[in-house]
């Protein structure tokens, strides 16, 4: 067959372009191009109403809340609505097994029943500016394989000086790899309290059997109130602290959604890869992510065990078992879709198409040949890494231990200032409290015993820390059997002053590092890193250096490349827009999605007593009565309790605003669907959808499960 050349290159440029709703867009540069596609898509709004330097916009209403979640203004008096999810280290700190909110909800009905908590924060954008030249102006005095490794502290000292004396906070991001450095000025509030939250019932209905997944029947959402100095500053905790006014609030409309409906999503998503190489992704596929959900999987029955045998396990465990659970599920995933939507094909295809344009451009020779070797030398290590981190490391208590390691260090150099020692002391010190107050010992000791062993069955023989198996064997047993490391972690959870709060206060009060090196858990957890960091962390170091050099040139060049096109940057935690519209899909054939989900979904999957499927007795009695209020969606004839659009989303976004084309408030963004998991590295143009919480859902339960009318009456309506 004749090959059109003019076709031929179109085709292979084609994966480079944005398809669909792709593209997670920096508000204050949107591009002509892009606000107009947004027009033809159906906002009613104007560029400044999206984002102005001068006026308030909705941009303003837009808060990070706690230290990875989106949150949005929602009444005059500092309310904001979030995820469960993102409330649910709040929620399980301010219960007990007297006072379990996390299991029962909790509604305040007055702002004097608010719970303070401690440690939350929100932070509203201030303003952007664009610091390329003068980041680039630092990295000219190193050698470009050490710029990946000096430009953290290049960036730190820029955004402290940038900082100094403002009561701001800056923090300078890289986008397209290290092509523009944006720094970005925040004010955090301090004072955050919960007002209100669906029991988990609600919250997390569906558990993680249904996380990441439609359909979808989570209540997803929680309640907080943001408190201010009575002129509006932020503030510690104070009963004299007033209810923060803020500049924008959004309206939010309860008037429903269909079908082909416009959707825009305002939110802090926190990390994509989508111009990762085609080596990256076999390398996440083939290694990264089975290790990562071998061992998660490992560590997540071990804490199950006890949680489900008493309730104050299940709070203390709660949240930091949430969280392993959630990203063991999305890297499972991720690595499958992966591989079903050929995105190693994809991504070979968008290098031989930058190969074929960079031809004769000595900047780019060998560009993807040096990428190739630079994989080849790490991946021999790449898994050891993986078990280091998630798997010896996953245990709680080697996690502690290991951190004692740079005080080990300090304490034993006889030229280490004491002002750094006093330092490191005192953060040793919180990182204790910290770490007794999460720490869960039947589960942990089981942890160490199965992550031990999946370190010796998994890890080659010449790479495992020898001195250490040797003494194991030794002493406790054969390497293949459990008993030896059940034996052998009961002993170092016997032995270690690390557990016991008087013991290690006492060590702390005249430190002696001849005890810290007798200690059985410090002395396991080192025999690890130390390994590690002498004969393996080199060459982590090299992959990641030069991997950095490489994909700066990559962008580079296909910046250059694409230069009339409207490109957007990866997610790196700063505020981004999309927009797409309310879509249902086809998942697999012959099976199509509806758009939404309504309470009769509950009813079909509620499981009375159930771990995941249990839902509050009133509710299914609401249910039952049908008594929708004016929640009702008319067409549906029931509550409409999720729905889902096209947008472009990752974690981070949860909790973010859905805005209809007037930027009114429709639902709460809280997850993305398994059939799209490979979004972070390349977002499917067919398949991926982002799930929402419908807000009329929401507020059905605030209002008819909670009686908390208060929360409703604060709100702007739109009927
Ligand atoms: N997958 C959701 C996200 O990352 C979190 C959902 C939390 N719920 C759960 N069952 N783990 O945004």
């Amino acid at each position: 067959m004749k090959k059109f050349p003019g076709i031929l290159v179109f085709v292979l440029f084609f994966n480079f372009l944005v398809k669909a709703d792709e593209g997670m867009w920096l508000v204050q540069m949107l591009g002509d191009k892009v606000y107009s596609d947004m027009v033809k898509k159906g906002l009613k709004l104007s560029k400044e109403q999206l984002y102005s330097i001068n006026n308030n916009s909705i941009k303003d209403a837009i808060v990070l809340f706690g230290g990875g979640c989106t949150a949005e203004m929602v009444s005059k008096e500092g309310l904001v609505f979030t995820n469960h999810h993102c409330g649910y280290d709040a929620i399980a700190s301010a219960s007990s097994v007297e006072h379990n909110h996390l299991q029962n909800g909790f509604w305040a009905k007055t702002k004097g029943e608010e719970i303070a908590c401690a440690g939350l924060s929100v932070q509203f954008l201030i303003k952007i500016e664009d610091v390329t030249t003068k980041v680039n102006e630092s990295l000219k005095n190193y050698k470009t394989s050490d710029m990946a490794s000096k430009l953290g502290g290049i960036l730190n000292e820029m955004s402290a000086k940038a900082a100094e004396g403002t009561g701001f906070e800056v923090r300078i991001g890289s986008f397209f790899k290290g092509n523009q450095f944006l720094q970005f000025t925040y004010q955090r509030f301090k004072d955050v309290r919960l007002v209100g939250t669906p029991p988990e019932s609600i919250g997390k209905f569906g558990g993680d059997t249904d996380n990441w997944e439609w359909p979808r029947h989570t209540g997803d959402f929680s309640v907080f109130r943001v408190y201010s100095t009575a002129d509006g500053k932020p503030a510690d905790y104070s009963a004299e602290n007033v209810p923060y006014k803020p500049k924008y609030v959004l309206p939010v409309s309860i008037k429903g959604i269909k079908d082909g409906d416009y959707a825009m999503i305002y939110g802090y998503p926190g990390s994509t890869n989508r111009y990762e190489t085609s080596y990256g992704v076999k390398l996440k596929v083939d290694i990264d992510n089975p290790s990562l959900v071998n061992l998660r999987d490992a560590r997540l029955k071990c804490m199950m065990a006890e949680m489900i045998k008493d309730p104050a396990v299940k709070i203390q465990l709660a949240s930091y078992y949430a969280g392993i659970a959630n990203y063991w599920k999305f890297f499972d995933g991720e690595a499958k879709q992966l591989v079903k939507l050929n995105v190693v094909d994809l991504k070979q295809k968008d290098e031989a198409a930058f190969e074929a344009w960079a031809k004769g451009k000595a900047e780019y020779d060998n560009l993807f040949a040096d990428v190739k070797k630079t994989y080849d030398n790490w991946r021999p290590y790449a898994k050891h890494r993986m078990y280091l981190y998630e798997g010896i490391l996953g245990s709680p208590l080697m996690a502690f231990a290991a951190s004692l390691k740079s005080y080990d260090v300090a304490l034993s150099n006889a030229s280490a200032k004491p002002e750094d020692i006093t330092k490191l002391a005192q953060n040793v010190k919180s990182a204790h409290a910290r770490f007794l107050k999460g720490e869960n010992t039947p589960s942990d000791k089981n942890i160490l015993a199965a992550v031990l062993k999946m370190f010796y069955t998994d890890i080659d023989a010449d790479q495992r820390p020898q001195t250490f198996y040797t003494t194991l064997k030794n002493n406790y047993g054969a390497l293949e059997s459990n008993d030896t490391y059940q034996k052998y972690s009961s002993y170092v959870f016997d032995n270690t002053m690390l557990l016991n709060k008087d013991k290690f206060e006492a060590f702390m009060a005249k430190p002696d590092t001849a005890i810290l090196h007798k200690d059985a858990a410090y002395k396991t957890a080192v025999a690890f890193t130390d390994n590690f960091n002498s004969n393996y962390s080199k060459y982590y170091a090299d992959f990641t250096g030069t991997n950095y050099v490489l994909n700066n040139k990559y962008l580079k060049g296909v910046l250059e490349m694409q230069k009339d096109k409207p490109m957007y940057p990866d997610a790196n935690q700063t505020m981004r827009v999309n927009y797409g519209n309310v879509k249902s899909y086809a998942p697999k054939d012959g099976v199509k999605y509806s758009y939404i989900c309504t309470l009769n979904g509950i009813k079909e999957k509620y499981k009375p007593g159930d771990y995941e499927f249990d839902a509050p007795v009133k509710l299914m009695e609401l249910i039952d009565k049908k008594d929708y209020g004016q929640y009702a969606d008319k067409s549906a004839n029931d509550v409409v309790v999720t729905f889902i659009t096209t947008n472009d989303i990752t974690g981070g976004n949860s909790g973010s605003p859905v805005l209809n084309a007037k930027g009114e408030l429709i639902g709460l963004c809280f997850d993305g669907n398994y059939e799209a998991l490979g979004h972070k590295i390349a977002f499917d143009k067919d398949l991926t959808r982002t799930i929402c919480l419908d807000v009329r859902y929401m507020l059905f339960v605030i209002d008819k499960l909670g009686g908390a009318s208060n929360i409703i009456n604060e709100l702007n309506l739109i009927k």
